[in-house]
């Protein structure tokens, strides 16, 4: 077992105080001569990771600095509780699971025990239960009850159980079967369901409930309405139901009991995350979409990396690097937030899906003792696809008195099927480029000045740079390159959390408001308002009887 709990306290470290001191010779250090003082930073600052090319020259950083980042990353056990999580061991304490994502894509051959028994025999039992169910959906020979073929699949379920198979199915969209519709229902506001199947038509549509647990609220309110709007369609009972709703899940009681049969549920194990779940069962509406062949091609993507980061030395670990990098930033430079830019459209819903892997994993302010931190923990994460983002928010990346480490994700090629729209790619991806430069290296007043701009206008126009940005490369937006991208962020994650000793698997900080609401939805409907919930504060009195004023109650 990891020893996880006896160490010193991270700001106590020699190698925490070796940075703090480094970061103070460090200074104001300008990117610009960074560059001047090594011509060849560009290109030696890069790692090849599987298909992935990582540019991480525009970084604040001398060899000197990887070097004590690498250091703490020793002295924290990072390679320790690593390995101890490749092994199945109980890494995430609070809730006393191993954590195991990566036996989901884990070859036949490899064993991995959790309490003495094997996992890897299930996880591709499982698998091949998914593929033969996508593959009857995809082939039509899945029937609704009245025996016309599914034609639209809608996923319900949050959180986890959603934002990696949306984010994926848009990521690879371009595998998809055209002539399936695929859509992805997680809010409770019943906009969100409306929405999805108010042109569908209930004969041919296939829901997928996805919920580990099955006890949220969220997922089971829209699935019992999914259930209502299905009967009312067909004009039959609850018979319809086992051609209808298929359940992703830990918890077979649970579906049972919401009327699901068992034997169309897909199963997965409390030692998969919700947030690291979308290669597990919680897949399948993905798996449908770009089927079992593509689905396997992006599992072995993500194992590409898992290899890597266990097998990589420290040197030339990218998730280790990555992860680093935030440290330095977030603990030696204040920096509060990390923008993910993907220059691609089809990863239009990549930074959400970071968003939960990163903030519900690292955000945490209590250490693996117990104690609070006495540092910073993760970071805001944030951002949209670039070019949209440049005519929105880069300003303040740019000009802003804010530092903000950002991702520039970008692909060669185009996918196959744009056709003529291809030739677009290259602007695109220039563009990509001219941030990063832009970012690092700024345009000093001098330069301004010399181009003959008013001398009121030049401290306007002058732009800083120092902006710190990581460049990912890769081919193109294959299922294998979406697989090791999403591992890359999985690792680094993981090394943040390491460092910062917090438990990056728990996510107690998401049960408080869950159990305000149930207390608090009675009073929105009946009796006499929030005065009547015991111990309620005065402003959501105030907010709950204005709410019932509204609503005319
Ligand atoms: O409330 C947070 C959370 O527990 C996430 O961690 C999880 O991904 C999501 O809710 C959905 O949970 P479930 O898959 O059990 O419905």
């Amino acid at each position: 077992m990891a020893d996880t709990t006896s160490r010193t306290r991270l700001d106590q470290t020699p190698e925490w105080h070796a940075l703090a001191r480094h970061r103070e010779e460090f200074g104001a250090t300008h990117l610009r001569e960074l560059f001047d003082a090594d011509p060849e930073r560009g290109r030696r600052y890069t790692l090849r990771v599987g298909d992935l090319y990582l540019d991480y020259s525009k970084h604040l950083v001398t060899d000197e600095t990887l070097r004590l980042l690498r250091d703490l990353a020793a002295a924290t056990g990072v390679a320790g509780l690593r390995d101890a999580m490749f092994r199945g061991e109980k890494i995430n304490i609070t809730e006393d699971r191993a954590v195991l994502h990566t036996a989901l894509r884990a070859p036949s051959a490899e064993s991995i025990e959790v309490d003495g028994t094997d996992v890897v025999p299930g996880v591709q039992h499982v698998l091949t239960r998914m593929s033969t169910f996508a593959d009857r959906v995809r082939s039509g020979d899945w029937r609704g009850h009245t025996g016309k073929p599914v034609r639209a699949v809608v996923n319900v379920g949050i959180g986890g159980s959603d934002l990696g198979p949306a984010m994926a199915y848009e990521a690879l969209r371009a595998y998809t079967r055209r002539d399936l519709t695929v859509r992805f229902v997680s809010n409770v506001d019943g906009a969100d369901l409306h929405e999805a199947v108010r042109d569908l038509d209930p004969e041919t549509t296939l829901f997928v409930i996805a919920s580990k647990t099955f006890t949220t609220v969220e997922t089971l309110t829209n699935a019992a309405a999914a259930k209502r709007w299905l009967l009312a369609g067909l004009g039959a009972g609850d018979e319809a139901v086992a051609k209808h709703f298929v359940a992703l899940s830990t918890n077979a009681a649970k579906v049972a009991e919401f009327g699901i049969d068992t034997d169309n549920m897909f199963e997965f194990w409390d030692w998969v995350g919700g947030r690291y779940s979308y290669d597990s069962a919680i897949g399948l509406s993905l798996m449908v979409a770009i089927g079992p062949g593509a689905f396997r091609e992006m599992l072995a993507g993500f194992r590409l990396v898992d290899e890597h980061f266990r097998g990589a030395p420290p040197e030339e670990n990218a998730p280790l690097l990555l992860g680093l990098l935030g440290v330095w930033y977030g603990n030696f430079f204040d920096a509060q937030s990390h923008a993910v830019l993907p220059y691609s459209h089809y990863l239009s819903k990549f930074t959400a899906y970071l968003q939960q892997l990163d903030m519900e994993s690292n955000g945490k302010a209590t250490d693996r003792g117990g104690e609070r931190v006495g540092w910073q923990t993760g970071p805001v994460v944030w951002g949209t696809p670039g070019t949209n983002g440049q005519h929105a928010y880069y300003q303040l990346l740019h000009q802003g008195t804010k530092m903000i480490p950002a991702d520039l994700i970008g692909f060669a090629r185009p996918v196959a099927e744009l056709g003529d729209l291809a030739g677009q790619h290259d602007l695109l991806m220039a563009n990509l480029f001219a941030q990063g430069q832009a970012l690092a290296f700024g345009k000093t007043a001098a330069e301004v000045a010399a181009e003959g701009v008013p001398a009121a206008q030049v401290p306007h126009r002058t732009f800083p740079g120092n902006r710190p940005t990581t460049t990912i490369l890769a081919d193109g937006l294959t299922p294998s390159v979406l697989g090791q991208l999403v591992a890359l962020y999985e690792h680094k994650v993981f090394v943040q959390g390491a460092v910062w000793d917090i438990d990056s698997f728990d996510q107690w900080g998401v049960e408080l408001g869950k159990v305000l609401a149930k207390r608090l939805e009675p009073a929105l409907v009946d009796g006499a308002g929030g005065a009547e919930v015991p111990g309620l504060d005065g402003s959501t009195v105030a907010l709950v009887d204005a709410y019932r004023a509204l609503r005319g109650r």
